[in-house]
């Protein structure tokens, strides 16, 4: 489930050192024959929980005085490029991915940082989610994108969505790229970016406007 850790630019920053990144399995943290991670509900009511046992036992075995110890799930703080950023200071990062019905409430309680959802939504389990916030956070370390795949300019680097881009050819299908990209005047060419990068914010995302000014 989690081979695209494996590939791409996540993949290439693994084996470059610039992140270390370790799949546990909590199996690995149960004493029983059948590895028991679930159970169901005190009350009743559908579905598994997770047992409270082998997530402190897994956690307890791997956090050290540095760790920040972050649980996903849909209930959680919405995560955004804000929260990525943040995460990047962190030196040492334990996910916790959340499955079945969710996780004992003591899990929240007595071992949970911050808890964090990917959008409102609700996922079979946290593992995409988790992917989705290493992918998010990796890509935003010193040396993991060049400067052909730089993260400074991006959509939400400014609180604004990317302005739009093109390549070559100048002319397709009827459809030409703006004349002030073709103009080599960089100062022009800056002052129509943002312009751009505004306008298309307004349109599409005024929410990231409002938030901007508050
Ligand atoms: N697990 C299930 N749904 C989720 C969501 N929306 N975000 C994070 N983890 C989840």
């Amino acid at each position: 489930m989690f081979a695209p850790l494996s590939e791409s630019i996540i993949g290439r920053a693994r084996k470059q050192g610039l992140i270390e990144i370790n799949l546990v399995n909590l199996r690995d943290y149960t004493h029983d024959r059948r590895g028991t991670v679930d159970d169901v509900p005190y009350g009743g009511g559908p579905g598994m929980l997770m047992k409270p046992e082998p997530l402190f036992e897994a956690v307890e075995a791997l956090r050290t005085p540095e760790s920040l110890v972050v649980l996903t799930g849909p209930r959680g703080k919405r995560f955004d490029q804000t929260t990525a950023r943040d995460l990047t200071r962190q030196s040492h990062i334990i996910l916790i991915c959340g499955h079945y019905e969710g996780v004992d409430e003591r899990v929240r309680e007595g071992l949970t940082d911050l808890e964090v959802s990917i959008g409102d939504y609700v996922l079979t389990n946290g593992n995409l989610a988790a992917m989705v916030i290493v992918d998010a956070v990796t890509r935003l370390l010193p040396g993991v994108l060049g400067c052909d795949e730089s993260s400074a300019d991006e959509s939400f680097s400014a609180g604004l969505l990317e302005y739009p881009q093109y390549t070559r050819p100048a002319e397709f299908r009827g459809m030409s790229v703006p004349e002030v990209l073709l103009s080599g005047n960089h100062a022009e060419i800056a002052a129509w970016r943002k312009r751009q990068a505004q306008e298309l914010t307004r349109r599409l995302r005024p929410d990231l406007l409002s938030e901007k000014e508050n």
